[in-house]
C-alpha cells in the first residue's frame, strides 16, 4: 500500500502528486523546485496570486497539462508552520484523502519534504500523520444496501517521496500510523453494526478471532460460568434477554512476568432499551452504540497486537443487551455483585455501571494492577461536556496524568470531572443495600463514575465516559458520520507509554 522512495523523477507517472503548501513566503526547494521549474514558475505564480489557498485543510487541484508525468497536482494547504500541530496536519490530510476518494483516485504520490515546515513535525511525524489520516478519512461502513456489481475505485497505492529521513524509519512510521487508523476503524465498524447483527455472542466471536490473529490468550465466559463466579450485577442486566451474556477476556503479555498489569474494561451493551426504566421512543434510537467502550478496547487491542509494546494488558468486556421481558430485572430489585457488595436497583437504565462493576472485579482477579474503563455511560456527560470531549474520572491523579497525555497525543480530548466524598456518599445511599445504582438526576456522569470506583477500590483507576464522543452525527475530516472509534488510539498509546508507579 505504501511505498517509500528517495528520488522523485518529474517523468514518473502518477494519477496525482500531492504537495503541502505552507502559508509563508514561497520558496520551493528540492523536488518542489524541480516541479515549479517544469511549470516555468507558474505554480509559484498561482500561489502568490492567491489562486491556490494555503489555508490549513484547503485542497486545491491543478492539472499538469502534460508538463510532468503526473496527471494532476493536489496542493494541500497547511497554514502557518508555527500553527501546524500533529492534529491539524492529520485533519488537513484527512480533507485531502476525502477529496481523493470522492474523485475516485486509485493512486497518489506525496512529496513529503513539502509537509515539513518545523522541527517538531519531521518527516517521520508527517509519514505517521499521512497513513493514519488515510485510514481514518477513507473509512466507510459498508451497510446493507443492495449493491451494483460495479467495483468501486479506491485509493490503493501511495508513494511517499522523501529526501530527508531514513527510508526504513519512514516505512515504520507509515506502518504505525496505519495501525492506529485501522484499529480505530475496527472499533467504528463494531459500533456501527446494528444490535441484531452484533449480539454478545458475535462480539465474543470477533474477540476470539482477534486473539487468534495476534496470539492473545483468550477466555470467553458463558452464562453458566458467569453464574458460577457470582457475577450477580452483570447477570441482572442480562435477565430479560434471550441472548446469553458473554464475559470476554483477552490477555496480552509483553513482559517476562505477569506484573504491572493494565486492565482495560469496556462496556459491551449491544443494545440498551433501558429495561423497565424504559427509554423514550426517540431516546432509544442509536442504542446499538452502547458497546462503544468494548469496541474501543478491542480496537486498542488490535493496535497493541500490531505494535507489540513491552507491557502486560488484560482486556475485560462484559457483553449483553439490556432487554425487557417477564424475567427482566426491575427497579427495587436488590442484586449481589461478584465483589459481594449488594446493590439496590433504582433504575434499570443505569445498567452500564452494573455490568462494569463485575468486569472491574474480574479484571482485578486476573491481576490488573491499574484499571481504565471506557463506557457510553451517561447522557449526563453530554450535558456536562458536549459532544467532543470525553469525561474522565479517577481515584489516582498519577494514572490520570498518563491517560491525559495519551489522549492529547491521540487527538482525543478528555476532561476530568471530580468525585468527592459527598458523591461517594450518594452512591452508598441505600437503606437496604451497600450501594444504589441511580442516586438521582444531579451529576449523572459523576454518579456513574463514583459507582464504578466503588469496585476499583484501592486499585488506581480511570473511568472514561464516551457517551458524547463515541458517535458523530456529522461527517468530519477524519471520518464519516456514525461511530468515531474514540479512545481506541488513546488506550493504545496509553499502554505503549505506560510507566508503572508506586501507589
Ligand atoms: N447507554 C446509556 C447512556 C447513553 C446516552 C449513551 C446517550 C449514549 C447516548 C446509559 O445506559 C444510560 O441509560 N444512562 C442513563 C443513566 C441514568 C438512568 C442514571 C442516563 O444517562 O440517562
Ligand atoms: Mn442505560
Ligand atoms: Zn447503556
Amino acid at each position: 500500500m505504501f511505498n517509500v522512495s528517495r528520488d522523485f523523477d518529474l517523468n514518473s507517472e502518477h494519477e496525482g502528486i500531492v504537495i503541502g503548501l505552507f502559508d509563508k513566503p514561497v520558496k520551493f526547494e528540492g523536488p518542489l523546485e524541480k516541479l515549479d521549474e517544469a511549470f516555468e514558475g507558474h505554480l509559484t505564480e498561482l500561489i502568490k496570486s492567491g489562486d491556490l489557498s494555503a489555508k490549513a485543510k484547503a485542497v486545491n487541484k491543478v492539472h499538469s497539462f502534460g508538463k510532468i508525468g503526473a496527471k494532476r497536482i493536489w496542493v494541500l494547504g497547511l497554514g502557518k508552520p508555527k500553527d501546524l500541530t500533529f492534529d491539524l496536519l492529520k485533519e488537513s490530510l484527512g480533507a485531502l484523502f476525502k477529496t481523493l476518494k470522492k474523485s475516485r483516485q486509485e493512486e497518489a504520490a506525496f512529496l513529503l519534504d513539502s509537509f515539513v515546515g518545523q522541527e517538531e513535525l519531521d518527516a517521520d511525524a508527517a509519514a505517521h500523520a499521512l497513513s493514519e489520516a488515510f485510514a481514518l478519512a477513507t473509512y466507510e461502513f459498508e451497510g446493507y444496501k443492495q449493491k451494483s456489481n460495479e467495483p468501486v475505485k479506491q485509493l490503493e497505492q501511495i508513494t511517499v517521496y522523501s529526501t530527508s529521513g531514513e527510508a526504513d524509519a519512514l516505512q515504520a512510521s507509515l506502518t504505525v500510523g496505519y495501525a492506529y487508523g485501522a484499529g480505530t476503524n475496527s472499533a467504528r465498524m463494531l459500533v456501527n453494526l446494528p444490535g441484531n447483527m452484533l449480539t454478545s455472542t458475535d462480539l465474543a466471536e470477533y474477540a476470539k478471532e482477534l486473539s487468534e490473529r495476534y496470539g492473545f490468550e483468550s477466555e470467553i465466559l458463558d452464562k453458566e460460568e458467569i453464574e458460577k463466579l457470582g457475577m450477580g450485577a452483570f447477570l441482572a442486566v442480562n435477565q430479560g434477554s434471550k441472548e446469553p451474556p458473554k464475559m470476554i477476556v483477552l490477555k496480552y503479555q509483553g513482559k517476562e512476568q505477569w506484573e504491572d498489569v493494565i486492565g482495560l474494561v469496556g462496556k459491551g451493551i449491544t443494545f440498551d432499551t433501558g429495561g423497565y426504566s424504559i427509554k423514550t421512543k426517540t431516546g432509544i434510537v442509536g442504542m446499538k452504540t452502547d458497546m462503544g467502550g468494548a469496541a474501543a478496547v478491542l480496537g486498542a487491542m488490535e493496535i497493541i497486537g500490531e505494535l507489540k509494546p513491552e507491557q502486560n494488558v488484560v482486556a475485560v468486556i462484559p457483553s449483553t443487551d439490556n432487554m425487557i421481558s417477564g424475567g427482566a430485572f426491575k427497579p427495587d430489585d436488590v442484586i449481589t455483585s461478584m465483589s459481594g457488595k449488594t446493590i439496590e436497583v433504582l433504575n434499570t437504565d443505569a445498567e452500564g455501571r452494573l455490568v462494569l462493576a463485575d468486569a472491574v472485579t474480574y479484571a482485578k482477579q486476573h491481576g490488573a494492577n491499574y484499571l481504565v474503563d471506557v463506557a457510553t455511560l451517561t447522557g449526563g456527560v453530554i450535558t456536562a461536556l458536549g459532544l467532543h470531549t470525553t469525561g474522565a474520572m479517577t481515584n489516582n491523579e498519577t494514572l490520570f496524568e498518563q491517560v491525559l497525555e495519551a489522549s492529547a497525543e491521540a487527538g482525543e480530548p478528555i476532561w476530568q470531572l471530580p468525585i468527592f466524598e459527598r458523591d461517594k456518599e450518594r452512591v452508598r445511599g441505600s437503606k437496604i443495600a451497600d450501594l444504589n445504582n441511580s442516586p438521582g438526576s444531579e451529576g449523572h456522569a459523576v454518579m456513574g463514575g463514583a459507582f464504578i470506583g466503588e469496585f476499583a477500590e484501592e486499585t488506581p483507576w480511570v473511568h472514561l465516559d464516551i457517551a458524547g464522543t463515541a458517535t458523530s452525527s456529522k461527517e468530519y475530516n477524519l471520518g464519516p458520520s456514525g461511530a468515531t472509534g474514540v479512545m481506541a488510539r488513546t488506550l493504545a498509546i496509553f499502554v505503549e507509554c505506560f510507566e508503572p508507579f508506586e501507589k
